[in-house]
């Protein structure tokens, strides 16, 4: 709108989330025209830095999201031009007073003063910061540096907290200054395009919906992997672990989206109302269900992996898991009895995230004979491979071409590089410019979050108190062999390895 002007403040600027993701996604927002015609980035942090050297550190980041693209150093420029730096201590209201008159000085910069009586500024503030500096700047920001006349909105990302008790002791201190309506708390994943796609998938074609119940899946597999180990990271990580780093939330989060009930509307809270009910359907977790790993050294081609342990920053003797698998189930009429089993581990052999549907046998196949014995390879799977390489394909069985009669699996595939001009937005693009829009449809709401910590704080602690040994793979490897059994338990084979 033209009367009005959104700053946005990104707290922690010079951290490597910033860094990487926030002010990139900021200027992919600028290059495609979705920011307001007035706005301004600001970074805050305490390291000094004048407005020309965040410029310069933003500018060594900032791609266009297609190379070659037309205009982009000249968009750069503008960009650029249009961020700023304040440096100042996280808990002091004078330096959040200081960033708000500088605030003042460029919201409306190429509007006479005398139009600029009557003109809205919304302030955004994203914290990329430790958490436990939430508090300090969301109370300086409210008091000192809070918008007068339009809105101000706090995103927020994980970890929130370790456990329930501290998740909710942080909502209830954000709620000292904010109220719901003002948290942004992301989960990025739910900003993927495949995350997002995945009610489109299943309430816009009838093939799916019908078929989207205990009836005809067997099981649902959430599955993440990374190729890469917690180099760097060792000390964020060994405090949190994989559990609460990707399955409480992430997957977590796809689970919900993928079994929810169909929602009154499009709308946010209807989403959210139905993704907390299932959240509040399952069944405790327990601690026989899940596997636990952590990745050792070991040397392979004349190159040598470090062990999780091996980083200066992990304690030594970390019992800290990198790896786990665990069945969940959902105590509804739907999806009574099915497994929906999540896997994600880091320094594995692949970088992946993917949802895995497995269907049931057709009853009474008459061509259950030309499986031979191995009835599993004969069932419909349904891939939603989330990333890399973005697909959705379905495995059918078929007639192999010929004389004989000789079925295989084939899959009928939506490759997106093959289909799909348009390249796809970094997650925090889009969830960007929803904060700024509004929109809190992918922010996870408060008793969201509470019910997912729920879910996982009784075995997150059983797991801690009795020190679980993990079981040790190899850096690279397909993780450890329990996670087999696990889904053996079941009747199950992970998809991605069968
Ligand atoms: C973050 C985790 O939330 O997600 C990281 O803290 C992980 O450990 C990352 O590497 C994965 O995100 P993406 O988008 O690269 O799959």
């Amino acid at each position: 709108e033209k009367g009005s002007t959104v700053s946005i403040t990104v707290v922690g600027a010079s951290g490597d989330l910033a860094k990487k993701k926030i002010f990139p996604a900021l200027f992919a927002l600028y290059y495609e025209d979705c920011l307001p015609k007035h706005f301004t980035v600001f970074g805050y942090a305490r390291s000094k830095m004048t407005d020309v050297e965040l410029r310069d550190m933003v500018s060594r980041t900032l791609t266009c999201r297609i190379d070659k693209r037309e205009n982009c150093s000249e968009k750069m420029d503008q960009f650029l031009k249009r961020c700023f730096y304040h440096s100042g201590q996280y808990d002091s209201e004078e330096n959040f007073k200081e960033l708000a008159k500088k605030m003042k000085e460029q919201e409306f910069e190429d509007v006479p003063l005398l139009m600029q009586d009557g003109r809205i500024s919304n302030r955004l503030f994203y914290l990329s910061v430790p958490p436990n500096i939430f508090i300090d700047v969301v109370k300086c920001a409210s008091t000192s540096a809070s918008s007068a006349n339009g809105w101000t909105r706090v995103i927020v990302e994980k970890p929130f907290g370790r456990d329930f008790e501290s998740s909710a002791a942080l909502t209830r201190s954000l709620k000292e200054y904010l109220v719901e309506d003002q948290i942004f708390r992301i989960d990025h994943y739910l900003g993927k395009e495949l995350v997002e796609n995945l009610s489109v998938l299943r309430f816009s074609n009838l093939i799916f919906e019908p078929l989207w119940s205990r009836q005809y899946i067997r099981n649902v597999q959430f599955i993440f992997s990374e190729d890469f180990g917690t180099e760097g990271r060792g000390g964020y990580f060994d405090n949190y672990g994989i559990i609460r780093d990707i399955m409480q939330n992430h997957l977590l989060q796809m689970l919900a989206l993928f079994a929810m009930e169909t929602p009154v509307t499009l709308e946010a809270e209807d989403i959210r109302n139905e993704k907390v009910k299932v959240l509040r359907s399952m069944k405790p977790l327990q601690l026989e269900n899940m596997v636990i790993g952590q990745y050792k050294g070991h040397t392979k081609g004349g190159v040598t992996y470090p062990a999780y342990t091996d980083d200066k920053t992990v304690p030594k003797g970390s019992l800290t898991p990198t790896f786990a698998a665990t069945a969940l189930f959902i105590n509804n009429a739907r999806w009574d009895g099915v497994p929906f089993l999540m896997k994600a581990g880091k320094a594995l052999h692949t970088k992946r995230a993917e949802i895995r549907v497995q269907f049931r046998h057709v009853p009474g196949n008459l061509y259950n004979r030309s499986f031979g014995t191995d009835l599993d390879r004969a069932t419909n799977e349904l891939v939603i491979r989330v990333q890399p390489d973005e697909a959705i394909y379905l495995k059918i069985n078929n007639k192999v071409p010929g004389l004989g009669m000789r079925l295989d699996r084939s899959n009928l595939n939506l490759h997106y590089a093959a289909r799909y001009k348009n390249e796809i937005p970094d997650a925090y693009e889009r969830l960007l410019l929803d904060a700024i829009e509004g929109e809190r449809r992918l922010f996870i709401r408060s008793d969201e979050l509470d019910a997912a910590w729920s879910l996982f704080t009784p075995l997150l602690k059983e797991i801690e108190e009795k020190k679980i040994i993990p079981e040790y793979y190899p850096y690279g490897s397909r993780g450890p062999v329990g996670a087999h059994y696990l889904a053996a338990r079941y009747n199950v084979r992970w998809g991605d390895i069968s």
